[in-house]
């Protein structure tokens, strides 16, 4: 076990959630404070033992008791005062300003336990589009999200993008992001929220602008009819165990809006938020066994016949 703890550290590095993995400005100005941060320190603690080296090994004897008051004085006091306050000075100008407002496009998001309620809101609109449990942006532009919760208090958090920024029940909290490169990013709950905690993931898609536009357009759209009899069969199965009472798929009489909304739940890239790749496989998964993957999620378990089984997850997967 231990002989692989230092690979476990490696492990962070580079891949998608990583604050150093940078994609866009916020995120940048935070990994050049790490590393100027970092560089700092490696020449603060190889001067103080050079210095500690001088003071215990060639000083003694050489020096009169002023000097040496001196020597005191200016490097252990004043020079770590000048160059801690230079640091802080430049530090707090670095940071981002997680208020700085957007260029038009907000997006609602409400931390529940344990997913993502998500609302675009493009500028001019009059009503959100519905989805949940990933988050797409446009590149080269300031995104500005509104950020709440349900009853506990969750952190949203893409490394990739910037920092991070609580959630709180009954308040707002504002972040803006400016996404630079065009990739898939992985976002985190960063505030220890229950049981399923770990469980709390997204996906971050960064798009250029037209693709977002696309995207975003069939996000608005109600779902597509059943385009064979497997995913109509699915349909029924939906309806028969209930599952709308908690779920939305606009277009049908499912509007629960306990749960995620699943208008479009195919085009995503996971289930469960983040919890599972979204595949077939996963989807029957992710219904027979919710309380496993995910401990203490409101949605139960479903005992269902397999062929039945199979259907639904058809349908589900087909509602791109
Ligand atoms: Cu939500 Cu931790």
């Amino acid at each position: 076990v231990f002989r692989g703890l230092p690979l476990l550290g490696l492990a962070g590095c580079g891949q998608a959630q990583s604050s150093l993995n940078i994609a866009g400005q916020d995120a940048g100005s935070i990994a050049e404070l790490f590393w100027v941060m970092l560089a700092g320190a490696v020449v603060l603690w190889l001067a103080v033992n050079g210095a500690f080296y001088v003071m215990s090994r060639v000083l003694p004897g050489r020096i009169d008791q002023r000097h040496a008051a001196r020597l005191l004085v200016g490097g252990g006091i004043i020079l770590p005062t000048v160059i801690l306050t230079a640091l802080l000075v430049w530090g707090l100008a670095l940071l981002p300003d997680p208020r700085r407002p957007g260029d038009g496009l907000v997006v609602r998001v409400t931390g529940e336990q344990w997913w993502w309620r998500v609302e675009y809101w493009p500028e001019g609109a009059s009503a959100p589009i519905v989805t949940a449990n990933e988050i797409r942006l446009p590149v080269g532009e300031r995104t500005e999200f509104r950020l709440t919760s349900d009853r506990v208090i969750h952190s949203f958090w893409i490394p990739a993008l910037g920092g991070k920024m609580d959630m709180f029940p009954g308040r707002e909290t504002m972040i803006s992001l400016h996404p630079d490169k065009v990739g898939t990013y992985r976002g985190q709950c960063a505030e220890f929220c229950g049981a399923s905690h770990a469980w709390m993931a997204f996906s971050a898609v960064t798009m250029e602008r037209a693709d977002f536009d696309a995207w975003l357009a069939a996000q608005a759209a109600d779902a597509a009819p059943p385009a064979d009899p497997a995913a109509t069969r699915g349909k029924a199965v939906f309806a028969q165990q209930g599952c709308g009472a908690c779920h939305a798929i606009r277009g049908t009489e499912a509007v629960g809006t306990v749960g995620p909304d699943l208008t479009h739940i195919g085009s995503r890239l996971s289930i469960g938020a983040g919890r599972s790749p979204m595949t077939l496989d996963d989807l029957s998964a992710w219904i027979t066994h919710t309380e496993a993957l995910k401990p203490e999620v409101r949605m139960p378990s479903y005992d269902l016949p397999e062929d039945d089984l199979a259907d639904l997850a058809h349908y589900l997967k087909g509602l791109k």
